[in-house]
């Protein structure tokens, strides 16, 4: 995990032009480890995430006995072990940044017969986790936690669990995904309903490794007692690693750039709907599919972008992109407004205070909202601007940097590397006036 303290100076490059390629989905890439470490036979992932949150995850199946080999920084050869084979860890397992991480494996944990702790960094140490341990108890699973519902996580053994209906209190794929995933380990039929879907990929890979599931945009329904069967997985490209170049090219005056192969899961490309709303210019190219998963090319030009009322539709299918989204809003001509966004308080960070508070210290205008923010675009000059060490706020205001009158120096930008290494080359080679400190 990240130690070293780092922080950027962004400040106005070129035009953003040629084309780039992101890296691996984060969401695809941690499911894609756990249902390999627990099918059977050998699975293979291509373009896996080389991320610090993933390579955490990959971490915990080593400690819990799967061998796991690395080929290549984007491939990864699974040995999986069978729903049952998993090992009892000799000590507590981390999972570093990583929300996806520790609410996913709860609930793929709650149905081992060993237990077993979770934990995290300072940021995962203040993320709630009772979301996920009130519906793993209901099925009969044992867990503790820290006061609070916070993490560190302890799981016991529990005799069987047993199936639920459960609808999800707030949209969440991630606690939708831990019920599902301890769902393979109980009896009877687990179904999950929510009241605005969120991303399906742990449904999807559950069909991809062959496990009876029905799945539609709003619920998914699985029983116990099946097998999940070793498979190649294709990670796409991250849309949500995409996204800072989605804007930052539309504010860049003189902007041309072109992103390969992006993943265009609907349930994550809310971001580009707000964005057309803005008056971004943005053309899918070469349609296609990717282990399952829709891809495109996306052309971006420089636009001039306008204020617009966020439709409350679109917040669950761009709940990772609301930095960068500020960001935009900040310099658009107009007032942004964003509501029904209060899951953003207890992401990395609190991102509504968080994003808020970096971009008023270079001038904008935002009034905060529990759940949104009114945003009054206008000019950015430079100054300090302090991420609080969450990676896809860092890499917001290092898009914000490149439109600002005078440099800005970005705050505690290390963790840059759980979701996005090498962000600041291919955001360099792209045109990003940005260099560490
Ligand atoms: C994720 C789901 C989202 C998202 C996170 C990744 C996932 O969280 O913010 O970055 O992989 O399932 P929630 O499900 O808590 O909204």
């Amino acid at each position: 995990m990240s130690v070293a303290r780092l922080d950027w100076i962004a400040g106005a490059g070129r035009p953003l032009a040629g084309e780039l390629e992101v890296p691996g989905d984060k969401s695809v890439s941690h499911r894609a480890i756990m249902l390999s470490a627990i099918a059977e036979g050998v699975s293979e992932i291509h373009g896996f995430l080389e991320g610090e949150d993933t390579r955490a995850t990959a971490a915990i199946f080593r400690q819990l006995g799967v061998r796991i080999d690395a080929p290549s920084p984007s491939r990864r050869t699974v040995h999986g072990v069978g729903l049952y084979g998993l090992l009892a860890p000799e000590s507590d397992l981390d999972c570093g940044n990583a929300g996806t991480g520790m609410r996913l494996l709860a609930g793929l944990l709650a149905g081992q017969d060993f237990a077993s702790t979770l934990v995290g960094d300072a940021s995962l140490s203040r993320r709630p986790m009772a979301r996920v341990i009130e519906p793993l108890r209901r099925m009969g699973a044992s867990i503790e936690s820290a006061p609070g519902g916070l993490p560190p996580l302890r799981i016991y053994f529990s005799n069987e669990l047993q199936g639920i209906d459960f609808e999800l209190p707030v949209a969440s794929a991630q606690v939708k995904s831990a019920v599902l995933l301890a769902g393979l380990y109980a009896r009877g039929e687990t179904r999950v309903r929510e009241p605005h879907p969120t991303r399906d990929y742990t449904e999807r890979m559950l069909a991809a490794f062959g496990w009876p599931i029905r799945f539609s945009p709003g619920e998914a329904v699985l029983s116990g007692g099946h097998r999940l069967r070793a498979t190649e997985v294709h990670v796409p490209a991250d849309f949500s690693s995409a996204a800072f170049f989605l804007v930052a090219a539309s504010l860049v005056p003189g902007s041309d750039l072109l992103l390969r192969r992006v993943g265009m899961n609907p349930r994550r490309t809310g971001l580009l709907a707000a964005l057309r709303l803005m008056g971004a210019d943005i053309t899918e190219l070469n349609p296609g599919e990717q282990g399952g998963e829709p891809v495109a090319d996306l052309q971006v030009r420089h636009a001039r972008l306008r204020g617009i009322e966020v439709p409350e539709a679109l917040v669950p299918d761009m709940i990772d992109e609301f930095p960068a989204l500020f960001v935009a809003a900040a310099l658009a001509e107009g007032r942004t407004v964003v509501r029904g966004a209060a899951e953003l308080r207890v992401k990395e960070s609190d991102r509504i205070a968080v994003t808020s508070a970096g971009l008023r210290a270079l001038g904008a205008d935002i009034v905060e909202a529990p759940d949104g923010a009114v945003i009054t675009g206008g000019r950015l000059h430079g100054g300090e601007a302090d991420s609080h060490g969450d990676h896809r706020v860092a890499m917001s205001l290092a898009i914000a940097g490149q439109l600002a009158a005078g440099e800005v120096r970005i705050l505690d930008c290390a963790n840059v590397a759980t979701s996005f290494p090498g962000f600041d080359a291919l955001a360099r080679s792209a045109g990003f006036g940005l260099r560490d400190a």
